[in-house]
């Protein structure tokens, strides 16, 4: 049987409705709107103007007010809508995508499947579920690395017959284990996540972790900051804080790491904190085996100015009313491949479209086995509707991008039996 997510009416949104009823959060949390927008005023009125990094860190995560803190922001009813909410054919595809490639490893055990920023927990769910029914779960562990104590909780509800909050102060905050019997773990970040044999995916997080933004200018590229708006402040109207984008006189320490000498773009983004979990993902696959698959709208060197805010589903100012929006910026997918160059010892797949991997990986063959189940009209066109945003170049299809890491180790194997979803090419 299938469920389609996406429409109003279908089973995702119906459980997220019943969710919020018996919902309960145990820390305190601000309801003030613009609580986050005082915090970054009285920052930045002590310390000067900040980087786009540190305001993203404050608005997205900040602990009391930050956007990925206090609420369910997906679906219809929330800002944006992800792939795998939209249809559990995309969690299957990567799943099956998973399967194949860790059976051509020689399926090694235990097998820990580990995802980063699992937003509701339901790509984790349909990756156990394939896993579950080809009965490849035996000494399996799911481990999440999630920061919101929220959305933990929604993982936890959609993941778990059975959970329990350990220790907010520890490394391991909340426990539980899934109906298939595997144990779930959360950590809030990667490298406290054991080092084992690993299946890693990580799906829309690169891009909600802090960049740094740069501008060209005629005396060389400067780092584009936040500061207070002294118009705003002079109006005597303005109640709330109102911020603007302002350039480094100097050169800050982050230009001067993450300029490259035949940089040329008038305008462009790094971001430090993803590079930095590129590396250690590399370094465990070269220590501990495994591989990772990296999902997100992004480029290949070539982006510019790509930060931007969204708020029930459209574009709206990242400066106003901070923590209330979703921040975002595109994933460089170069950089990952430079990251992995440096490490040594990782071969490096994509970046493909999402329509080229799931097309490859057998999406139109799932799709139609679908359909063959499927008796009312409502709930084709259903299934049609989450395909095409699935695949279409206009809609998920193309801006989407997936990367494949995997030690060097597989390298005979994988020239024997290329790795599916990509060019057959391995660097
Ligand atoms: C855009 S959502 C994507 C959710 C999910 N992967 C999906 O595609 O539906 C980003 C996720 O990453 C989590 N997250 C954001 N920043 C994080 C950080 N610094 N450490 C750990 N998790 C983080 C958020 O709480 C959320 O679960």
């Amino acid at each position: 049987m299938y469920s389609v997510r996406f429409k109003p009416t279908n089973f995702a949104v119906q459980c997220f409705k019943n969710c919020r009823t018996y919902y309960t959060v145990k820390r305190k949390v601000v309801k003030d709107e613009n609580y986050v927008a005082r915090q970054i005023y009285q920052k930045i009125k002590v310390k000067g103007p900040m980087t786009v990094a540190d305001y993203m860190r404050e608005v997205l995560t900040n602990p009391m007010a930050g956007y990925y803190m206090h609420k369910d922001m997906f679906g219809e009813t929330g800002d944006f809508i992800t792939s795998p909410e939209v249809t559990q054919m995309f969690g299957e595809m990567v799943a099956v995508w998973l399967l194949n490639e860790w059976q051509k490893m020689g399926s090694p055990k235990p097998l820990q499947i580990v995802e980063l920023g699992p937003g509701r927990g339901t790509l984790s769910y349909d990756i156990v579920k394939v896993f579950s029914h080809f009965k490849a779960l035996h000494k399996a562990s799911l481990q999440l690395v999630e920061i919101s104590p929220v959305l933990s909780e929604l993982q936890a509800r959609r993941l778990c017959d059975k959970h329990t909050i350990v220790n907010e102060k520890m490394v391991v905050y909340r426990k539980g284990s899934s109906p298939h019997d595997i144990p779930v773990q959360w950590f809030r970040q990667l490298s406290d996540v054991p080092n084992a044999f690993t299946l890693l995916i990580a799906h829309e997080f690169f891009d909600a972790l802090p960049i740094h933004k740069f501008h060209k200018t005629y005396s060389g590229y400067k780092e584009v900051l936040i500061d207070i708006d002294p118009a705003a402040e002079k109006n005597p109207e303005n109640t709330e804080p109102k911020f603007r984008y302002v350039l480094s006189r100097n050169e800050t320490p982050m230009l001067k790491s993450l300029l490259k000498p035949n940089e040329t773009r008038d305008h462009f983004e790094a971001s430090p904190d993803c590079m930095l979990i590129y590396k250690q993902i590399c370094e465990r696959l070269k220590a501990t085996g495994g591989l990772a698959l990296i999902c997100d709208y992004g480029h290949y060197g070539t982006g510019t100015d790509t930060f931007r805010a969204f708020k029930k589903h459209k574009q709206v100012d990242p400066l106003v009313m901070p923590g209330t929006a979703d921040l975002t910026a595109d994933v460089d997918f170069k950089t990952i491949r430079e990251v992995a160059n440096k490490v040594e010892g990782i071969i490096t797949m994509g970046p493909a479209n999402q329509r080229d991997f799931l097309l490859k990986t057998g999406l139109e063959y799932r799709f139609k086995a679908l359909k063959e189940q499927v008796k009312d009209k409502k709930h084709l066109e259903n299934l049609t509707e989450c395909y095409k945003i699935l695949t279409d170049k206009d809609k998920m299809g193309e801006r989407f991008k997936f990367c494949a890491l995997f030690p060097e180790t597989m390298r005979k194997i994988l020239d024997k039996c290329p790795v599916v979803g990509f060019n057959q090419f391995i660097p």
